[in-house]
Formats: structure tokens, C-alpha cells, sequence
């Protein structure tokens, strides 16, 4: 694989763009366009993506439909500031689709909207304290930022696990007013929940997650958390910014059938236009509305290109066969995986969900964050390696999750077969 046009790029603005990328979750690979399911970078590199912007290009890249929605809206002048029409009947999208979007409010970034809707969770409770997942990321802010990757060895016993700081620089009293409990353990959140009862406000979740690769919750668990919200009377916040649009039109509480009292989307909601939302009950959203509690500000907020993507890409979403087709590829997928893991007796597994999925170098199930890190992460890695050089734009991080859009076709499925069949004879022949 040719990568000198890239390594001359990092040397010429390595200096100046800090590491050479503009998030930390990025390598310096340059990219110069993009086109349904592949992606080439500045040194002719053709790949079949399978990391889709992060899980927010659902139905491929350059989508000709909310293209030509956003040139049209670029076209009119207008930009941010102030509402149109379209920044309104994106909102009745959301509302129709989502069940616990009885109102809906834009913001701009995942990280934002889960700021905005702990605020509102906080401001009715009269409360301040969060429960989060272990292992779940939520974004870049103080309470998103405890326990996201931490070390299970500073980190807890299995059964009690500790909040741990992930970065530097956010306050250190943040731990404080963040709990932390492990995804599938409804008697370790009741505990939690007991203990602290007049201190909590919200749980935050992802209902499927996806940010320790791709973690199922088991039958019951979410309507378990559900009835343990409601006995403890605390705001249950699904973050829905992976799992929106790509589990079902109206996203995980819809394909689980648990609808939590606020909800975070972003990402798949303008197919990679930069656009995000807080929904939920009409009570809590209320707090607000300009004049009630809760500031709820953003010069972007709602911007005329990003809703415009977002209205043109809901349309499309919402009929749920944008949902059918990526869950029989990543289905597929799976089941061809675990045979060729099987014929080479590799313990391995791809976990999916709703067109988003990962390896897992085990035979273990993974019902929580401390399952998913004890995978084998050596053989993630020269699987990753392997797969990367034979086309396949893959994430080098054993913990974060791939997918696939509406645009990759049965011919792109089975050259990622192919790869994987490389990848996976790398890992047999590994350590011999
Ligand atoms: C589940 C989840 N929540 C929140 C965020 C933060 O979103 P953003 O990167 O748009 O701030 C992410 C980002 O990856 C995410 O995966």
C-alpha cells in the first residue's frame, strides 16, 4: 500500500494541526474523496469503508438525494441564526419517528446534545449525580469522560467498578458526581440506585454498546433499567447517537421496545452532515423553552445545510428498508465470519447490530466492558492489519465498532469477506 503522499502531508502539517488530525479517534491518512462505499486517500488507495464516518454515513457517501437537499439550502443564503421551515420539518421527522420524541430540540455535535439533555435531567430532578456504563463513551466532556477505556486494574472489582478520570484536564471533583455501573448487571444498577437514591438524576446509556465494539443487551435487561428508572424515579437518557436510525427508523427503543424518558441522536441523522438532537417528554423538554430553567443555546443550532441533510436522510430512514438491507449484510457478514473462524479453529466472533459490528478475538460471550477488553488484542491487531492492507478502510482499535451503508453492495460484502479471510489466516499462522 502506497502511503508516501500521506507521510509528506503529516511531515508538512504535523507541526501545525496538532498530531496531524483533528480528533484523537483519527490516523494520519489523507483522504481526497469519497463516493458511496469507498473512500480513496491522496495516495490512490481505493477501500471498501467500513468505518462510515464513525457510524454517521448510513446510506453512503455523497447521498445524490441529501446532496442536492443541501445545495438547495446553500443556495437560498440562509445559514444559522435564525429557524426556516426546513429546521422545523426535520423536528416532525424526529417526532414521528422516534416514540419518546415528544419534542425535539437541534444541536450540533453528540457530545453537546448529552451535555444538554444531563442539564435538563438535572434541572428537574433537583439532583447531580449520573449513572454511566462502564466502558461507555458519551462524548468529550467532564462526566462523558470517567470510565470510558479504563484499566480494570485501577479500576474496581467486576462487581463494584470504580469511576476512573480517561483524560487529563477535566475537573478532578468529576468522579464525584459520576456512578458507575456494568452493562447487563441489573443487580449491581438497583444497588447503586438504592444507595444513592436522593443524589441521582439520570442514567446515561447507549441501549446497544457500541463504543466498547458492539455490546447486545440481554432479553430484559432494558426493561429492567427501565422499571429501576421508574422505582428510583430518575430521567433514563438513552444516547442514541450510534444506535439512531440504524436499529429501526425510531432507533434502539424502538427495536427493543423500552422508550426512555430523553434521547440523544446524532451522527446517521443528516448521513454525516454535522447535526444532532435532544428529544423526550414534553415535561422535561419544557424546562427549555426560552424563559424556563434551562439555558438551551447554539449560534449552529438547527443549521440550514445540516437540516436540510437531515430532512432529505430521514425521508429516507424512515420506512424502515435502509434498516433491512444493512442488517442482512452485517448478518451475513457474521454468519461467514464465524465459518471461516470455525474451519481455521480460531476463537472468534462479529458481534452486529442494525448494519454496525466488530471481531472479537474470543470465544467468551461479551455481555460488558470487562469481557470486551479481555478479547486477545494482539490478533485485533494483525487481523486489522491484514484486512487494511487488502482494501478495507478498518479501525485500529479492538474497543470501537465498524458498519456498513444503504451504498455497499453484495460485491463489496464479499471482498470484505475476502479480507477477512486474509485477515483471519494472518491470526492463524500468528505466534507460530
Ligand atoms: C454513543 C456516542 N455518544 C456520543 C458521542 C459524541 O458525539 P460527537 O462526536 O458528535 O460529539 C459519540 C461519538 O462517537 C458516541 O459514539
Amino acid at each position: 500500500m502506497k502511503t508516501k503522499r500521506s507521510q509528506l502531508l503529516l511531515q508538512e502539517y504535523g507541526e501545525i494541526v496538532t498530531g496531524g488530525v483533528h480528533s484523537n479517534f483519527r490516523v494520519p491518512r489523507y483522504f481526497k474523496k469519497a463516493h458511496g462505499s469507498r473512500m480513496w486517500d491522496v495516495d490512490d488507495n481505493e477501500y471498501i469503508d467500513c468505518t462510515v464516518n464513525n457510524g454517521a454515513c448510513i446510506l453512503g457517501h455523497g447521498d445524490p438525494d441529501v446532496n442536492a437537499e443541501v445545495i438547495k439550502a446553500v443556495k437560498k443564503g440562509l445559514t444559522v441564526g435564525v429557524e426556516s421551515e426546513m429546521s422545523m420539518k426535520a423536528a416532525r421527522l424526529l417526532h414521528e419517528m422516534i416514540p419518546s420524541a415528544e419534542q425535539v430540540r437541534f444541536a450540533n455535535s453528540g457530545s453537546e446534545a448529552v451535555m444538554k439533555a444531563l442539564m435538563i435531567a438535572r434541572a428537574f430532578t433537583g439532583k447531580e449525580k449520573i449513572i454511566k456504563m462502564e466502558g461507555g463513551y458519551h462524548g468529550w466532556f467532564d462526566e462523558a469522560q470517567v470510565s470510558v477505556h479504563p484499566d480494570p486494574a485501577t479500576a474496581g472489582p467486576a462487581n463494584a467498578p470504580e469511576p476512573v478520570l480517561s483524560t487529563a484536564g477535566i475537573r478532578r471533583n468529576t468522579k464525584h458526581n459520576v456512578l458507575v455501573t456494568s452493562f447487563n448487571d441489573l443487580g449491581l444498577l438497583e444497588r447503586l440506585l438504592a444507595a444513592y437514591k436522593d443524589e441521582i438524576a439520570a442514567i446515561l446509556m447507549e441501549p446497544v454498546m457500541f463504543n466498547c465494539g458492539c455490546i447486545l443487551p440481554k432479553p430484559g435487561y432494558l426493561e429492567g433499567v427501565r422499571q429501576l428508572a421508574d422505582k428510583f424515579k430518575v430521567i433514563l437518557i438513552f444516547d442514541e447517537v450510534v444506535t439512531g436510525f440504524r436499529l429501526a427508523p425510531g432507533g434502539g427503543q424502538e427495536r427493543f421496545g423500552v422508550v426512555p424518558d430523553m434521547s440523544v441522536f446524532a451522527k446517521a441523522i443528516a448521513n454525516g452532515y454535522p447535526l444532532a438532537a435532544v428529544v423526550g417528554r414534553k415535561d422535561l423538554m419544557e424546562l427549555s423553552r426560552p424563559g424556563g430553567s434551562v439555558l438551551y443555546g447554539g449560534t449552529y443550532n438547527g443549521q440550514q445545510s445540516a437540516v436540510a441533510a437531515a430532512a432529505a436522510c430521514l425521508e429516507k430512514l424512515k420506512d424502515g428498508r435502509v434498516q433491512q438491507r444493512l442488517e442482512e449484510m452485517t448478518q451475513k457478514l457474521s454468519e461467514e465470519f464465524q465459518k471461516r473462524a470455525k474451519i481455521r479453529n480460531i476463537h472468534a466472533q462479529l458481534i452486529h447490530c442494525g448494519g454496525q459490528f466488530q471481531v472479537f478475538f474470543t470465544d467468551h460471550e461479551i455481555k460488558d466492558y470487562r469481557m470486551a477488553f479481555s478479547v486477545d488484542q494482539r490478533l485485533y491487531h494483525e487481523f486489522f492489519h491484514a484486512v487494511i492492507d487488502n482494501g478495507i478502510w478498518f479501525n485500529k482499535h479492538y474497543l470501537f465498532h465498524h458498519g456498513v451503508t444503504y451504498a455497499h453492495s453484495d460485491e463489496d460484502i464479499s471482498l470484505i469477506l475476502s479480507a477477512f479471510d486474509k485477515g483471519l489466516e494472518v491470526v492463524k499462522h500468528s505466534g507460530k
